[in-house]
């Protein structure tokens, strides 16, 4: 399939980062497509420029991406970053070497080309992130060095002549310095058809008109910010008549979230959402669940069984002309599509194979699957969604049931070696991830005098899972001075357990927008915990985090007052009797526990 004419083009080699180029493009004003490396040259024809991304590989190891060097004859400029700075170096007969230190992190990079058209009017010095073994040892005939590092020779090459450009850091990242003005040269060089989310969202409209035809959509909405665009759209271009939309409530989802649901819709006049409450239900199958994965199948299938049901009340068929509706965005739609070299591809919950079979036959609608979380908003707020429904923080399909930790027996480390201030071993265990690989272990609780978090702990929240194996996440306790024997209670998801956790989830969004924190934390979960101080008490793990996309994260400061006054509040609810802080970055630790 041809791309977009006047588009840019990403191609993937598998680095985390595509997305991130992709979008940063986008805020630059250009359309900007991913595709698979190895995407044949003649289907790029109409690209304005092409960004070969960074990747796991080396150039000279077999099976590494290889792109079709016929981009070379394509006549558009070129950026290679990282991975892609490399392979542009191989292919055009430069050569590439293990460097003699391997560079991750924060690099100084020196400009040694001030004229250079990506680097002119930018600082001589400025910081950089890296995360490279090989480097570009020789430059191809035609190239000039326009950068070097601490470490590496040529951190970055360009041949101005035919405008190809590499680039051995990051520039997508926030942590390199001017990343955005780099990326900005290089895509006013290209002169991409101007783009804008306004712009789009008609040829949106025009496109969706035409691929529904005659027929009228059916949509689940989950209370999400995009399925709830995307069945705002559909009610915008399509009316209401041929429109249906279903809420199933299962239970878990955030105090007053249906009742808010609904009053924004009312405000647009969308009237055609019915709200099943299925929650008994899915209390039903949870019950006696301990294990993560059985936890979150048992809650897709509630889901699947009660979806159908409702579709066969209402009487919904295909037969009948209609179609399924989903709001899938576009980091989901390439996650599953595969680009081959992604590390992590997961399958997406609305790429099921009964999905894609309907997909296939084109019964599905997706009004946003080319579109970023950040366009999905600003749709969502042309559409008149409010602000602050627009900008919530993202939440998991299995709403809370992924944050309620199930476990039938408290479980500890063998091992668990030195840990240099008061501390305890939680009997709980929680997801992690490392190299490319998941992770199961225990976490650990520090503590202090005073219960404050100095700098201490925060940095043996690195140190702890990267010297004791059995740890892969680190918490302090704001709740209590020193370690107080825990009590183990046996939990799965329950209708008690989901209503205290969403009082205790409501205690901490009330408590985060008071002190106006809201936009500037990323993701805030809010964990049940099934162990307390006392008998029967639970806790409850903090873990605001900020993050670019989900794919790593920090663990987001908190001032202590607000600390201590969202600890004060949730020993206030019954039932809660511990409260800890996670301090863990993802990597070792993942956002949710489970
Ligand atoms: P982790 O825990 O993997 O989470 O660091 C990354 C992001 O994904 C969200 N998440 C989910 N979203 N269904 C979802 O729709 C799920 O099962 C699920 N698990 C995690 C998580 O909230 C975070 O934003």
């Amino acid at each position: 399939m041809n791309v977009r004419e006047g588009s840019i083009v990403i191609l993937d080699s598998g680095g985390q980062y595509a997305h991130l180029i992709g979008n940063r493009v986008r805020r630059l004003g250009a359309f900007s497509e991913i595709r698979v490396a190895e995407t044949p040259a003649k289907d790029l024809k109409g690209a304005a420029g092409i960004i070969l991304s960074g990747g796991p590989q080396s150039v000279y190891e077999k099976g590494s991406p290889q792109m079709d060097r016929g981009i070379f004859d394509l006549g558009v400029p070129i950026l290679g970053i990282c991975y892609g700075h490399q392979w542009l170096a191989n292919a055009l007969g430069g050569e590439v070497k293990p460097g003699k230190k391997k560079e991750y992190g924060h690099a100084d990079v020196t400009v040694t080309e001030p004229a250079s058209s990506l680097f002119r009017g930018l600082p001589e010095h400025f910081g950089a992130w890296m995360s490279h073994g090989d480097e570009v040892a020789r430059l191809p005939a035609g190239f000039l060095r326009t950068a070097l590092s601490d470490t590496c020779r040529i951190a970055a090459m360009a041949d101005e002549t035919r405008k190809i450009f590499g680039v051995q850091f990051h520039l997508e990242v926030t942590h390199t310095q001017h990343g955005m003005e780099i990326l900005k040269r290089f895509v006013d060089l290209c002169h991409p058809e101007p783009w804008s989310m306004e712009s789009y969202s008609e040829h949106i409209g025009t496109a969706l008109k035409k691929e529904v035809g005659e027929r009228k959509v059916f949509m689940l909405v989950s209370g999400g910010v995009d399925s709830t665009v995307a069945f705002t759209l559909l009610n915008e271009l399509l009316g209401k008549d041929r429109v249906q939309g279903l809420l199933v409530d299962t239970g878990l989802m955030r105090k007053n979230e249906v009742r808010n649901i609904r009053a924004a819709f009312d405000r647009l006049g969308i009237t055609n959402l019915h709200i099943e409450d299925a929650s008994e239900e899915f209390f039903a199958a949870l019950k006696g669940v301990y294990d993560p994965e059985e936890k979150r199948k048992r809650i897709g299938n509630t889901f699947l069984a009660v979806q159908k049901r409702v579709s066969e009340r209402m009487k919904l068929r295909m037969e009948d002309g209609w179609m399924l509706g989903q709001g899938t965005i576009y980091p989901d739609t390439i996650e599953t599509k595969g680009t081959k070299h992604a590390d992590h591809i997961k399958t997406h919950h609305n790429r099921v194979e009964a999905i894609a079979k309907m997909m296939e036959a084109g019964l599905v609608v997706e009004p946003l699957k080319d579109l970023y979380k950040d366009e999905v908003r600003i749709l969502g707020e042309e559409l008149g969604l409010p602000h602050e429904f627009v900008w919530r923080h993202p939440f998991p399909g299995p709403g809370l049931g992924v944050r309620i930790l199930c476990a039938e027996a408290e479980s500890f480390p063998e091992e668990i070696g030195t840990v240099d201030v008061p501390h305890l071993t939680l009997p709980v265990r929680s997801v992690g991830v490392q190299g490319d690989g998941r992770t199961y272990r225990h976490a650990v609780a520090l503590f202090s005098d005073d219960r404050k978090i100095s700098n201490v702990h925060r940095k043996m929240a690195t140190t702890i899972p990267n010297t004791v194996p059995a740890f892969n996440r680190v918490v302090f306790c704001t709740s209590h001075a020193t370690p107080p024997p825990v009590v183990f209670v046996p939990g799965y998801v329950s209708k008690d357990r989901a209503d205290l956790l969403r009082e205790a989830d409501a205690v901490v969004d009330e408590e985060l927008k008071r002190a106006d924190l809201y936009e500037t934390v990323w993701q805030f979960p809010v964990v049940l915990l099934p162990f307390g101080a006392k008998e029967g008490g639970q806790s409850i793990v903090l873990r605001p985090v900020e993050s670019q996309e989900a794919m790593t994260a920090n663990a987001a400061p908190l001032p202590d007052a607000v600390l201590s006054r969202m600890t004060e509040r949730l020993l206030g609810l019954p039932g809660i009797d511990m409260v800890f802080l996670d301090l863990t970055s993802k990597p070792p630790a993942t956002i949710e526990w489970e």
